[in-house]
């Protein structure tokens, strides 16, 4: 059977493609970034020899189907600058999840936004997903700010029991109830 192949992104300032081994030095500092890490719940690797593990993880992943994780490469930038993963949910097969996380020196300049949208839109447009899920902890302003943006709607408060934080839910849901992506990407979604 022939590989699927990986879906390859661009936006104006922004190619999202398949990670590979180069991006493990950047992988690292972005992912031993405490306050980052803290932000967006993920672990902190105690070694750099765990990004290899980490690409093994996003291939496998990917061939299984279960995930699409994007590396995110800017222009003019020699290292990628980020992650976005959608996460495809093991019981809805018109779901995934939404995430994603961008080296510090490179926050506030709309690339976060830019990333998660055109990975919303083709979750919606050539995935034909009907919803699209996020979930951020309460005091991470930018990561709310962005789903705002793209018209996810807020639909629960929880705690996550493996830290205490405070955590909020989103969805999006596609078709014509996702004005905000239309807007804002220029897109057409799917009747
Ligand atoms: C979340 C993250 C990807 C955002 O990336 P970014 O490129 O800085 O985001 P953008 O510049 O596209 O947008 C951030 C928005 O949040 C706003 N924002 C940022 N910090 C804020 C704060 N403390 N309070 C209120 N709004 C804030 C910005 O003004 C911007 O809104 P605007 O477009 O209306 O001006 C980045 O901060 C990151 O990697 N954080 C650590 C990992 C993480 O939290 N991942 C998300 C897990 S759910």
């Amino acid at each position: 059977m022939e590989a699927v192949r990986f879906p390859r992104l661009t936006t104006p300032r922004l190619v999202l493609r398949a990670p590979s081994e180069r991006d493990i030095p950047a992988w690292f500092a972005r992912t031993t970034d405490v306050e980052s890490a803290s932000l967006a719940g993920d672990p902190v690797p105690d070694d750099i020899s765990a990004g290899e593990r980490w690409i093994a993880r996003s291939r496998q992943r990917f061939a299984d189907g279960k995930a699409i994780k994007w590396s995110i490469d800017q222009a003019g930038v020699a290292d990628a600058i980020g992650t976005v993963t959608l996460s495809f949910d093991a019981t809805d097969a018109k779901a995934a999840a939404l995430g994603f996380v961008l080296a510090r020196a490179l926050w506030g300049n709309g690339l976060g936004s830019e990333a998660a949208r055109e990975v919303v839109r083709y979750a919606f447009e050539t995935l034909a997903l009907e919803q699209v899920t996020a979930e951020a902890v309460a005091r991470n302003f930018a990561s709310l700010r962005i789903l705002a943006k793209l018209g996810f709607k807020h639909i629960e408060s929880f705690i996550d029991e493996s830290d205490g934080e405070h955590c909020e839910r989103f969805a999006l849901d596609g078709g014509i109830e996702s004005p905000s992506v239309v807007e804002q990407s220029g897109a057409r979604l799917p009747s």
